[in-house]
């Protein structure tokens, strides 16, 4: 697999993001919350979805008070969330945003890591549920209002051990491994005939929750903050990655 590196040079202008609609998974905590706030600053509509209404309402608020454009947000649980409420998902944004500019998949759940023979089957469903499932279906119902875009950018986020297999991240890794493949066979299906390019991000090590969670040995700051790395989620958003669609990168 290629991996392709944002320009370390990169500088996003102020407005690179104003008048866009954009969508954020996990927009309540870590690299989507950072993500939510780094749109906003640069003059999105930033639609925040996520499973904690508490944590939601607090990001709200920061871009409320920040004066950004007023934000919007979806309570969905991906693990438990019916087919049906993703279809109303999309009647509702249809009506009030009209368009959507971008999609920003970053929700997702670290699950267990154990050995594939000690794996848990309920675990590992709940994983591909969040990971897999959810995007899938989001991505479905949401791709009429990223069609009517001038240009439109999708986001998967991906991972180390999501383009090397790695033991003992079990239901995680290959939920990784299915983000890479999504991102590539949508991207195939929408390069000729739409205004979407698709590509998958690595974040790579940063200091959040599922970081601490995973590397409890870790002294966590030593790790980038979510904030250090929005260059690459700003380039890849916003319209100067126009016509890079189907790539493979990391943010550095
Ligand atoms: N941090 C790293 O070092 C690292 C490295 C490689 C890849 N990544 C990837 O980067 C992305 C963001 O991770 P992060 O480090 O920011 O993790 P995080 O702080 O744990 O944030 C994960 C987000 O996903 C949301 N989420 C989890 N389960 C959900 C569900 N069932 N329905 C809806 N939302 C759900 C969480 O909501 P709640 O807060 O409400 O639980 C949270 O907002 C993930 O895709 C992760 O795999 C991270």
């Amino acid at each position: 697999m290629d991996v392709s590196i944002i320009p370390t040079d990169y500088q996003p202008r102020a407005d690179l993001m104003k008048g866009k609609n954009i969508l954020v998974t996990g927009a309540g905590d870590g690299i989507g919350r950072a993500a939510a706030m780094a749109y906003a600053a640069h003059g999105a509509t930033v639609l925040l979805l996520g499973r904690t209404a508490s944590k939601l309402e607090a990001v709200y608020d920061a871009i409320e008070a920040s004066g950004a454009p007023k934000p919007a947000m979806i309570e969905i649980d991906f693990a438990t969330a019916p087919e049906q409420s993703y279809i109303d998902l999309a009647t509702e944004l249809g009506g009030e945003f009209k368009h959507l500019d971008g999609l920003l998949h970053n929700a997702a759940l670290l699950g267990d890591r154990r050995s594939i023979q000690s794996a848990g089957y309920a675990d590992w469903q709940d994983v591909m549920q969040v990971n897999v499932n959810a995007q899938f279906i989001l991505t479905r119902t949401l791709l009429p209002l990223l069609n009517l875009a001038e240009s439109a950018s999708l986001i998967f986020t991906s991972s180390s051990v999501g383009r090397v297999g790695k033991a003992y991240w079990g239901s995680y890794a290959v939920s990784k491994f299915a983000t890479e493949g999504l991102m590539q066979v949508l991207a195939g299906e929408l390069e000729n005939t739409s205004n979407i390019r698709v590509n998958s991000l690595n974040p790579r090590a940063t200091n959040t929750a599922m970081r601490r969670a995973a590397f409890p040995a870790e002294t966590p700051t030593d790790n980038p903050s979510p904030e250090d790395i929005m260059q690459g989620y700003l380039f890849l958003m916003g319209d100067d990655s126009a016509g890079i669609t189907g790539r493979t990168f990391d943010v550095r």
